[in-house]
């Protein structure tokens, strides 16, 4: 290992101490930030170029000699490297291959906002992977949905059975989680697509730049307004482990039905071998670890965005080294988000459903109950009596044993309302927008996938860098 490359040692007469290293470098989690920083680097020296502070031969062996440092990176050197971090480490390789001129790329430059790009530049990407991998996700539910929009199950709401519904339907609720989801990551994403690069340590820089220039060649909209904000601003990391959070947290509801459609007890659908886990004691277990995980995950990511507004929320302008903690809840989450959104697509798409024992929880008659109080409604009986006069014969029929439909008139129910009710009409009679009829859901599910081509369309028309 060559001797460690500071960016700082002039006013010191010792060293860094191993106890400060320890907890001050950050360099064996910001590597992860090395193609962002040489990008942002290989622009910065560029307009330098431009505005004249280097010449345009210096320039180009500076951004040259980037290149090379990220090249080799990727070609595996490096990785016992003891660097403070990041930033220090490639001006340090950078210094290897072209000497002192590499001294030069930092003029008017701060490490602060420097790591601010970076961290920009990372999170543009990682919203983008995000929202391409959600849409693929919304886009099986999707698929599903058309094909299961007249596959009756019971409906719940308290966890207990509450009326009929599709799958298809069930599938389009979490559709149209995902889409706002979709939403939100496009929206948060162009917020932060502006350019700290260029508001130097925090008062701006003093070199004759063009910010905006700057920004647009890093594929920016626009530079950032304060120098001060600039180097402190890390709304958009919260905002994106805000948007991850809640969508995990739609994953984890997803995750908690299908774990409870899988049960044996319930026993509507089968996870495909291949997404399922056995027992090394139980030889007969199936298990749904893949969506325990999910749920699991979506309560951490909770965690990792308050403790990031814990952290932020109590900084004097401008920058403070607080700000260095911003990255690895970013990483982490990014990390599960790689991993859980391709699973769970794969499981959506292969889920094995029972019909047959779908449809018959779905004639369930506690999930008809609600359809014979509208059966007598429709015929003019106000709705409140309705309610309690299929309430009485619903509980007289759990109590004798008997169905709540056997064709046998009681006190306020005729023969005609109980033949009008049955599973076919219940779901059919809710077609309008939002229902679960099968017509309404194969059309809403038509659309759904419209929807998921548009904003996919729309991603890859943006320039990604
Ligand atoms: N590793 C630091 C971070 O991630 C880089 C910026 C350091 N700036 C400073 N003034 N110490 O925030």
């Amino acid at each position: 290992m060559s001797p460690r490359h500071s960016l700082w040692g002039g006013r010191f007469s010792a060293s860094p101490a191993e106890v400060l290293r320890r907890f001050n470098d950050s360099w064996s989690f910001d590597r992860a930030l090395i193609a962002e920083d040489v990008a942002g680097s290989i622009a910065w020296a560029e307009e330098l170029g431009r505005c004249g502070v280097l010449s345009a031969t210096e320039a180009r062996k500076i951004v040259k000699g980037l290149r090379d440092v990220l090249a080799a990176w990727e070609a595996g050197e490096g990785r016992d490297s003891d660097a403070e971090d990041v930033h220090s480490y490639v001006e340090g390789e950078l210094g290897k291959r072209i000497g002192p001129l590499a001294g030069k790329l930092h003029t008017g430059r701060s490490r602060n906002d420097q790591v601010a790009t970076d961290l920009r530049l990372w999170l543009r990407s990682a919203f983008d992977a995000l929202h391409a991998a959600l849409l693929d996700l919304a886009a099986a539910l999707a698929t599903r949905a058309s094909e299961e929009a007249a596959t009756p199950m019971p409906g719940y709401t308290h966890s207990k059975r509450a009326e009929p519904v599709t799958f298809g339907h069930w599938c389009l609720a979490y559709v149209e989680m995902l889409l706002r989801d979709a939403d939100r990551v496009r929206a948060a994403r162009k917020r932060a697509n502006e350019c700290p690069l260029g508001s130097g340590a925090l008062s701006g820089t003093p070199l004759a730049i063009d910010r905006e220039r700057l920004a647009r060649s890093l594929g920016f909209e626009r530079a950032t307004a304060s120098s001060l904000d600039g180097v402190s601003d890390r709304d958009a990391a919260v905002e994106y482990l805000f948007v991850a959070a809640l969508h995990l947290s739609h994953l984890s509801r997803m995750a908690e039905d299908l774990i409870f459609f899988t049960s044996d007890e319930a026993g509507f659908a089968e996870l495909p071998d291949a997404l399922a886990t056995g027992s090394s004691r139980m030889p007969q277990k199936k298990n749904p670890d893949l969506l325990e995980l999910a749920r699991g995950h979506a309560g951490r990511a909770v965690g990792e965005l308050t403790g990031l507004l814990a952290v932020l929320k109590g900084l004097p302008l401008a920058y403070d080294k607080d700000l260095q903690l911003d990255k690895e809840p970013l990483f982490r989450v990014r990390g599960v988000l790689d991993a859980a959104l391709p699973a769970m697509t794969a499981l959506v798409a292969g889920l094995k459903l029972r019909r047959e024992r779908m449809r018959n929880a779905a004639t369930d008659d506690r999930l008809l109950a609600t359809e014979l109080a509208d059966a007598l409604a429709r015929r003019g009986v106000p709705f409140r009596q309705a309610h309690e006069i299929a309430g009485r014969r619903f509980a007289a029929a759990e109590a004798s044993g008997q169905g709540l439909l056997e064709r046998t008139p009681s006190d306020g129910v005729t023969e005609a309302d109980l033949a009008s009710v049955d599973l076919g009409r219940a779901l059919a009679r809710r077609g309008a927008v939002g229902g679960t009829a099968p017509k309404r859901v194969a059309q809403a599910a038509r659309r759904a996938a419209k929807r998921i081509a548009a904003a996919q369309k729309a991603a890859a028309g943006r320039s990604v860098r």
